[in-house]
């Protein structure tokens, strides 16, 4: 039995093979995997004995459930109201040339993905940001910049 299988196997154990079960399941798969494969989709839908259509209509109705794989540093750019006040369009847009990705994205090194979230509780020291769960506020094109590079530094003395 292939992992996916035998992962998907024990989460149609644990919580059952109803639809009920479905969201939990693909929980589960995220939670290990950090995104749901297609051929995960395709074993949850033989599991619960539904079609693979209605497993990937669930999975990415859901946006927090990532039917691609994320880069090893997930970026979250705070999408509300004070940080969007802040200028977080600017910061964004500092990161996609930096990153050379759009929004939603992951690079080709699979080492950054860049996504937006909901407030982040930050707001008086926006706009925030956080790379996987290390927040950074006050943020301006040119403290992203060197945030970034940092990150990279890092990477290039880890290899
Ligand atoms: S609005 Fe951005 S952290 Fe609250």
């Amino acid at each position: 039995m292939t992992e996916v299988k035998q992962l998907v196997k024990g989460l149609a154990d644990q919580h059952g093979r109803t639809m009920e079960s479905l969201l939990p399941i693909l929980q589960g798969i995220v939670h290990q995997e950090q995104h749901i494969s297609e051929d995960a989709m395709v074993e949850v839908a033989r599991e619960l004995n539904i079609s693979a259509a209605q497993v990937y209509g669930t999975a990415t109705f859901y946006s927090f459930l990532h039917t691609k794989p994320l880069g090893k540093y997930v970026i979250r750019v705070c999408k509300t109201i004070t940080c969007m006040m802040h200028g977080k369009n600017q910061i964004i847009k500092e990161l996609e040339t930096v990153l050379k990705i759009n929004l939603g994205e992951t690079t080709h090194d699979g080492k950054f993905t860049l996504l937006e979230t909901n407030c982040l509780g930050q707001c008086h020291k926006g706009p925030a940001m956080l790379i996987n769960d290390e927040p950074y506020t006050e943020l301006t094109p040119e403290k992203v910049r060197e945030v970034i590079m940092n990150y990279k530094k890092k990477e290039i003395s880890a290899n």
